[in-house]
């Protein structure tokens, strides 16, 4: 098969494209929020309407964390047990947004 001008085009868009993908899929390094007792509070928060077992397939994809619930709780316990946030640190709401939970 002989490739032309047209196919190198169509492999360089593919390139770029696949590119751009891994640059933004390696960006998502913000670290998890620990699934350990003490964030336990917060877990529950987020999961506390989460369907059963034997909830339909079809609530159980739709199901989303109550992130908003959770998030109630991070600051006021970083700020009591002294946990530091890094220098230069962003605006400190909406922490799930970038600190994802574990499943
Ligand atoms: C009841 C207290 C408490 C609550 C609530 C809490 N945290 Fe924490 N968090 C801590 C403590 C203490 C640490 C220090 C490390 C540890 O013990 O897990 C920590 C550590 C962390 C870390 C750093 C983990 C690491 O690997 O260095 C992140 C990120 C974090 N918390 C995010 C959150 C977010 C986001 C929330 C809200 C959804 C939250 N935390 C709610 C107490 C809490
Ligand atoms: C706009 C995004 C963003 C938001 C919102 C945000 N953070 Fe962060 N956080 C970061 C980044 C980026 C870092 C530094 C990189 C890292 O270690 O994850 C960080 C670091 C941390 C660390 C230190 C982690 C470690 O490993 O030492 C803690 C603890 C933390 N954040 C807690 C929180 C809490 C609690 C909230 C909500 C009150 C919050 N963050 C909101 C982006 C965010």
């Amino acid at each position: 098969m002989k490739i032309d001008r047209k196919d190198w085009y169509f492999i360089a868009v593919v390139v770029v494209v696949l590119g751009i993908f891994v640059a933004i899929t390696g960006k998502e390094k913000t670290t998890r929020v620990p699934n350990n007792p003490m964030h336990k509070l917060s877990y529950d928060a987020a999961y506390k309407n989460a369907p059963g077992p034997d909830a339909s397939l079809f609530k159980r994809a739709f199901f989303k964390p109550d992130k908003k619930a959770a998030e109630v709780f991070c600051e006021p316990c970083h700020k009591e047990k002294g946990v530091p946030f890094p220098p230069n640190h962003p605006a400190k709401n909406r922490c799930l947004f970038c600190h994802k939970l574990k499943m």
